[in-house]
């Protein structure tokens, strides 16, 4: 395993620091609110913000960014009321690379217990080109005005190159060892349009750590967009390269096809300890619990199929699996439903349902049928199974009350 890069946390508070290092640890930033919160037809209100915030901090991430003071009023006030009232974890303002949006941002975390200014600016030559309208050399200089403007007003500092993943690598790690050189003291590299492939991206990782100026004084964060389905393999893939903070959404929300989720990047380090072998300190029993609540409230729906928190996550259908997960369900799960706060194991009845899981749950509704009676309802149980998607009790019910009344 390659040498990872040092994470620093704060022995009383849990906040990073530059004092002690933690090399194992990976640190876990949310932006649910803000880049969650840029899902198309997803606007929260301030109270609805307070109430995931605290929920994202009882649940132990790191950091909580609380929006955009900037970009609007109702963001400002979002990320102030965020600032003066949830405690136990930094709070995160994002900004673009200006005087203004600094400003803005250092007044509505100035309540924080421990603020972090968030500071991004594009570095691929996309950007530079048809966005920004400046030049390779025009970037480095705005990267050193805003982080001499922004010393001393936070308690630290990250800076993010927007488009990373599609960035020179030579220039990016200029830009990145000005912005160490600038104070700041963890480096975002995002995969802003989702592009990156898991090897890829473990190379650009590697890559920085070994051409950045001073990188033994930061951690290297990364946020990955899901355009091609692949933001939590090349989320892992750094980590394994040495990324030690993640910057993910519940429930996978974020601009476009979304951000990683962070249940799926914390259930596939523990679960897979065995590979990655860093420390999560995230109370994964509430991830049911604050998915629910953040659907509740942006109205982004839940797949059914999606991994740990949809509904049919430790569902079961076919006889075959059935029967392995009544005998022993590490036959068919990898990881128990109560680890994430779910519900236990569902055996759900459908056409694919075997015999064993049938019986067993006659026996869950209170019924006690003669073996004699068994093969005729069954096959009762599965020709209605073929005619109707979904088989309730209800419907078991009908199956052994016709039975009774025909005797
Ligand atoms: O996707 C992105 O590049 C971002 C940055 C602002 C970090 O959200
Ligand atoms: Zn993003």
């Amino acid at each position: 395993k390659d040498d990872v890069t040092v994470g620093v946390v704060s022995r009383t508070t849990g906040h990073t620091t530059q004092n002690e290092t933690s090399k194992d640890k990976v640190y876990f930033f949310d932006t649910t609110l803000r880049d969650g919160e840029q899902s198309p037809g997803v606007s929260l209100q301030t109270p609805e913000k307070i109430e995931i915030a605290q929920s994202l901090a009882r649940m132990g991430v790191d950091v909580i960014e609380a929006g955009f003071p900037a970009a609007s009023p109702g963001d400002f006030e979002a990320v102030a009321a965020i600032a003066n009232t949830v405690k136990g974890c930094t709070v995160a303002g994002l900004a673009r690379a200006n005087k203004a949006d600094i400003e803005k941002t250092a007044e509505a975390l100035a309540g924080a217990e421990h603020s972090r200014l968030h500071v991004f600016i594009a570095t691929s030559d996309i950007h530079l080109e048809y966005k920004l309208k400046k030049t390779r050399e025009e970037v480095i200089e705005t990267v050193k005005d805003c982080l001499a403007f922004a010393a001393g007003k936070f308690d630290e500092i990250e800076f993010s190159a927007e488009d990373a993943s599609r960035t020179d690598m030579d220039y990016l790690s200029e830009v990145f060892s000005v912005a160490i050189e600038g104070g700041a003291t963890i480096l975002n590299v995002p995969d802003t349009v989702g592009y990156m492939t898991p090897m890829e991206f473990a190379g650009k990782i590697r890559y920085l750590k070994e051409h950045v100026r001073g990188i033994e004084k930061a951690i290297i964060s990364v946020h990955c967009h899901d355009d091609l389905g692949m933001a939590n393999a090349n989320t892992l893939a750094a980590i394994e390269a040495g990324a030690r903070q993640v910057e993910c959404t519940v429930n996978g929300l974020g601009e476009r096809a979304g951000n990683v989720g962070i249940e799926e990047v914390v259930m596939a380090l523990k679960t897979r300890r065995d590979i990655y072998g860093v420390d999560v300190d995230i109370d994964t029993k509430q991830f049911t619990r604050v998915s629910h609540l953040v659907s509740r409230l942006t109205g982004m729906v839940v797949p059914p199929n999606k991994a740990i928190v949809g509904a049919n996550a430790f569902a079961h259908e076919s006889g075959i699996h059935q029967h392995g997960v009544l005998s022993n369900p590490t036959t068919y799960e990898i990881m128990t439903p109560e680890s994430v706060g779910a519900e236990k194991s569902a055996i759900v009845l459908g056409k694919h349902s075997g015999k064993h899981a049938f019986v067993d749950h006659l026996v869950r509704l209170g019924f006690t049928v003669d073996d004699s009676k068994i093969p005729d309802l069954f096959t009762k149980f599965k020709s209605l199974a073929d005619r109707k998607k979904q088989i309730f009790d209800e419907d078991i019910i009908a199956l052994v009350m016709d039975m009774i009344d025909h005797e």
